[in-house]
């Protein structure tokens, strides 16, 4: 198939390069001519395993190339839609650049043109989208896109499920995403055909679901401090029961990142839009429990520090949403680190691939390219990313260069045994 993929950020970039090993050709668009330079020249903007790989075969392949221009698009059929729908100030998703793409690909659509919507949009888009798109004589599917940063090449490339949007009848729109996705279907991934508001609700309602998950062990552990209970043994006991399940009830500083916070609260204010706000209420509960958990971790560490923070030397262990990504989008450990930062504190921060990233958003960090940098003369360790480095760490060792034997796991990810057993008072979130 002859694809473009318009917006190459971190879902783009990824598709683009996945539908090329696929075996289509693709013409990658974006309006950020420094990251269309980036990758035509097979790097990837951004840290995600493996992107640069598939990027340089697909490259080598002659079947990829990279544009500033949609006219570069004229020639594909397919044409997914992968723009960002950031948050905009009432909580709402911001759909301008979803309507700014399609407006401005009208003009290169045919009757054998398919428009696929990957963004995440407030459920209605598509219907409202697809009149124009129609009247151009094309037709639109929405096939929304699940892909996990960190293993973004694979969710892509081995997605767990399909989804399609369509018009109720419209064989044809089914038979090309059939094609795209031919690799896939004959491994096996099930495939849900269905009409737009539900293939728009599917990702909303699946993140939402996650992000209650998480908030769910959070709770659980703002009430296992207070009872003396520990928040991973409950998670282990009843992530047994295969209907709970373990995975996503991790406790800790709580979820962030590019999605789950946005799509939480775009799903409420788009639910409150349509008269039924009560039925995602919950969802504001969700939100609140989490920022709580940020809240705690400096509660944590002032008490850590005797109540007061400023002018203390505190080594900040973390900053990317989650490890294997430099992604800090509403990052919980980037957002301690700047309310720590507030009260006076110098926060030495460090991550494997964030660090620059923090530093254009958040400059009040002190940022050292390496652990061993953060970690001396530190009066207090925070680790909040989950980075293998920083599980791996030898506590003895770590024990050594700090000022003060005292580390807080706001991600419940280290050996607590080790690192008492080598001196450290060792503190976490939801252990009693
Ligand atoms: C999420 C969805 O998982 C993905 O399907 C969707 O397409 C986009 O949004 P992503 O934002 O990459 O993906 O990260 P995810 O792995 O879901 O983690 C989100 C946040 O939750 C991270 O900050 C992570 O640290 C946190 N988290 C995750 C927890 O706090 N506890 C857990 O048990 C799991």
């Amino acid at each position: 198939m002859r694809i473009s993929v318009i917006g190459c950020g971190y879902l783009g970039a990824v598709h683009a390069a996945a539908m090329t090993a696929l075996g289509h050709d693709v013409v990658g668009i974006d309006v950020d001519a420094r990251k269309i330079e980036m990758l035509a020249a097979g790097k990837a903007p951004f840290h995600e395993p493996g992107l640069n790989e598939i990027l340089t075969d697909a490259l080598a392949s002659g079947r990829l190339r990279f544009s500033t221009d949609l006219a570069d698009a004229a020639d594909a059929t397919v044409h997914f839609v992968a723009v960002g729908t950031p948050q905009a100030e009432d909580g709402s998703a911001h759909v301008g650049f979803v309507d700014d793409a399609i407006a401005a690909l009208l003009p290169y659509l045919s009757a054998d043109s398919l428009v696929v919507g990957k963004s995440t949009v407030p459920v209605g888009t598509a219907a409202r989208l697809a009149e124009s798109i129609e009247a151009a004589g094309a037709r639109l599917a929405w096939n929304p896109e699940f892909l996990r940063e960190g293993f973004a090449v694979r969710d892509t490339l081995e997605p767990d499920r399909i989804v399609y949007g369509v018009r109720p009848g419209d064989t044809r729109a089914e038979d090309m995403l059939d094609a795209v996705y031919a690799t896939a279907l004959a491994a096996g991934t099930p495939r849900i055909v269905t009409d737009f508001a539900t293939a728009e609700l599917v990702k909303v309602s699946a993140n939402a679901f996650l992000a209650t998950k998480i908030s769910f062990i959070n709770a659980m552990a703002e009430i296992a401090e207070v009872t003396g209970a520990d928040v991973t043994q409950l998670a282990d006991a009843i992530g047994y029961d295969a209907r709970i399940g373990r995975r996503f009830l991790n406790a800790g500083v709580g979820f962030g990142g590019g999605c789950l916070p946005k799509d939480i609260r775009g799903f409420v204010a788009r639910a409150d839009q349509l008269g039924v706000g009560d039925s995602v209420g919950f969802l504001r509960e969700v939100d609140a429990i989490n920022l709580r958990r940020r809240e705690r971790v400096v509660t944590l560490a002032k008490e850590a520090l005797g109540g007061d923070v400023s002018g203390r030397r505190i080594a900040l262990l973390g900053l990317a949403f989650k490890p294997d990504s430099d992604d800090v989008r509403d990052s919980p450990a980037l957002d301690v680190g700047g309310r720590l930062a507030a009260l006076g504190a110098r926060v030495i921060a460090t991550d494997p691939h964030a660090i620059e990233t923090a530093r254009a958003v958040q400059p009040a960090l002190e940022y050292v390219q390496s652990t061993t940098e953060a970690l001396r003369d530190a009066e207090l360790v925070l680790v909040l990313t989950e980075w293998r480095e920083f599980q791996s760490l030898d506590p003895v060792a770590a024990a050594a260069l700090v000022a003060n034997p005292i580390v807080i796991d706001g991600r419940n990810c280290l050996p607590d045994d080790e690192w008492r057993a080598a001196g450290w008072d060792y503190r976490a979130l939801g252990r009693g």
